[in-house]
């Protein structure tokens, strides 16, 4: 069973007076395992705070289904086994670390029994034990953050839900969250992160989603998004001359025509960059650099980053203008 199963979600809102109609999430479907972290990925506007309030039946969907835990997402029976951080949330001034977490676990129903070890575990893990009895009114962005995935955690969910978790904080202190995410999915915990950070995501993501304008574009490993199979990169330990690469490599030897997928590039003058269809057409390569005297140093798979990736991406949606 998966933790989350969404079927061709469709959301529209309906403006209000202005009567313009949003279609924030657009037949959306997206499957989720138990155990994983998984990040969402998308600009500001694209659907992602809407996916995870339509999982929380915090909004409805127009069309489609979706489950969590196994269940359809009218049920409410099931709320008491996720944790939620919602986007720019925020905590009564007045409260303290200790007391923010006692009302809202009051708040969800829970007994008070064991409530104070509960507390001084979870703050332990988010590193705010010092901090317990001063007031919400104090804490930067960061502290507020790491409050909000305790209060997230206080009822020991299977499935978290953050919206934005890193949003406004400083490196450090993403980090610190980073971290705690680990150590959570390490104890179990599916947990499924919204942002518009890509290098926050790619560094704590086992699997990620782009979207944009309410549509999936992607979904993947990070590693498999960022990997191009067929471009390679070869760095020697002697220069290649540039005549020599255009004259012999860049295009196939016409004696040899079913090579005819090799495009090879001289980045700087012991690299090169090498489009090929298989490792047949790589090996060609090889055997005729090593034959004209070139010592190869490294053979590596060319990688894009998820950055890359996700401009390229967005900037096909908006039809090609940055
Ligand atoms: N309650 C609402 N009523 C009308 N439009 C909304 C509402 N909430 C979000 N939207 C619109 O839906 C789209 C998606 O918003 P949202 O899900 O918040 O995106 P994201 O979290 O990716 O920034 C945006 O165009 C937004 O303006
Ligand atoms: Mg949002």
């Amino acid at each position: 069973m998966n933790a989350i199963e969404v079927n061709e979600l469709t959301k529209i809102y309906k403006g209000g007076r202005s009567k313009i109609e949003v279609k924030a999430l657009n037949n959306f479907s997206l499957s989720i395992s138990k155990g994983e972290i998984f990040g969402l990925l998308g600009p500001n506007g694209a659907g992602k705070t809407t996916l995870i309030k339509t999982l929380l039946g915090i909004v409805f969907p127009t069309t489609g289904s979706a489950t969590i835990l196994g269940s359809d997402i009218s049920n409410y029976k099931i709320k008491n086994r996720i944790g939620f951080l919602p986007e720019n949330h925020r905590f009564p001034n007045y409260l303290t670390a200790e007391e923010t977490l006692k009302y809202f676990s009051q708040l969800g129903g829970n007994s008070t029994k064991n409530i104070d070890k509960r507390i001084d575990e979870l703050l332990l893990l988010v590193r705010m034990s010092e901090w317990k009895k001063m007031k919400v009114s104090k804490y930067s962005k960061g502290m507020m953050q790491r409050l909000g995935l305790a209060q997230a955690m206080m009822n020991n969910p299977e499935l978290i839900f953050l919206d934005e978790p890193t949003d406004g904080v400083d490196p450090i202190g993403r980090k610190e969250i980073r971290d705690i995410l680990i150590d959570l999915k390490n104890n179990g915990t599916t947990i499924f992160l919204n942002s518009h950070l890509l290098s926050e995501v790619e560094l704590v993501s086992d699997r990620v989603a782009i979207m944009n304008s309410g549509k999936l574009l992607k979904v993947g490993r990070v590693e498999d998004l960022t990997t191009t199979k067929e471009a390679y990169i070869i760095e020697t330990a002697n220069p290649i001359d540039s005549d020599f690469v255009n004259a012999k490599y860049m295009n196939t030897p016409s004696a040899n025509t079913s090579f005819k997928n090799i495009n090879v590039k001289l980045e700087s003058s012991t690299k090169l960059s090498v489009n090929v269809k298989d490792n047949l057409e790589l090996n060609f390569v090889i055997d005729n650099l090593r034959k004209n005297g070139i010592n190869i140093k490294t053979i590596s798979i060319q990688k894009n980053s998820l950055e890359e990736l996700f401009v390229s991406l967005i900037t096909d949606e908006r039809g090609g203008t940055k």
